[in-house]
């Protein structure tokens, strides 16, 4: 076991884990952040989908020890108030079904927004295309991220 201090939603967390233990699990089971969710543990679902210095990355497959002072976000940290412009859009538009994959759609929504403030169809299905979602909610994600989008520049305005 070793002990790692991770820079997780703005604080430090300690964390004693073995080096090659899945960045998931650290959340999940040491810091008990289970907003970010298990799917298939080999990196192709996108379910547990984090920012790791402003990157969506799945955290399944990153190791615990490769993770140094980067800035880890998880859904927990995205807004203080968990008003982020893509989780409004969302419960306007109910977008989740069982819900299991949202906080991976979102994450990886999020990153996409910082890129492309205003994204196509196009641009939204090239970054979403690998987040699963065994309910099939994909058109209200992809009607949700257009509405955040919209309410972010809203904001942006009236500021
Ligand atoms: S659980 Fe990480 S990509 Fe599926
Ligand atoms: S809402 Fe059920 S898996 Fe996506």
């Amino acid at each position: 076991m070793s002990k790692y201090t991770l820079n997780i939603n703005g604080q430090a967390k300690s964390v004693e884990l073995v080096p090659d233990t899945p960045l998931l699990w650290a959340l999940r089971d040491s810091l008990n952040l289970v907003g970010t969710k298990y799917g298939c543990g080999v990196g192709q679902c996108g379910a547990c989908t984090v920012h790791i210095d402003g990157v969506a990355t799945r955290s399944c497959i990153i190791p615990v020890s490769s993770v140094g002072q980067q800035k880890i976000t998880t859904i927990e940290g995205l807004d203080p108030q968990a008003s982020h412009p893509l989780q409004t859009a969302w419960q306007e538009l109910d977008v989740p079904q069982c819900g299991y994959c949202q906080s991976g759609q979102i994450m990886t929504a999020a990153a996409l927004l910082k890129e492309h403030p205003q994204p196509s169809d196009a641009e939204i299905d090239g970054a979403m295309g690998g987040n699963l979602c065994r309910c099939a909610t994909y058109l209200r994600i992809r009607a949700g991220i257009h509405r955040a989008a919209e309410i972010a520049s809203q904001q942006k305005a009236k500021k």
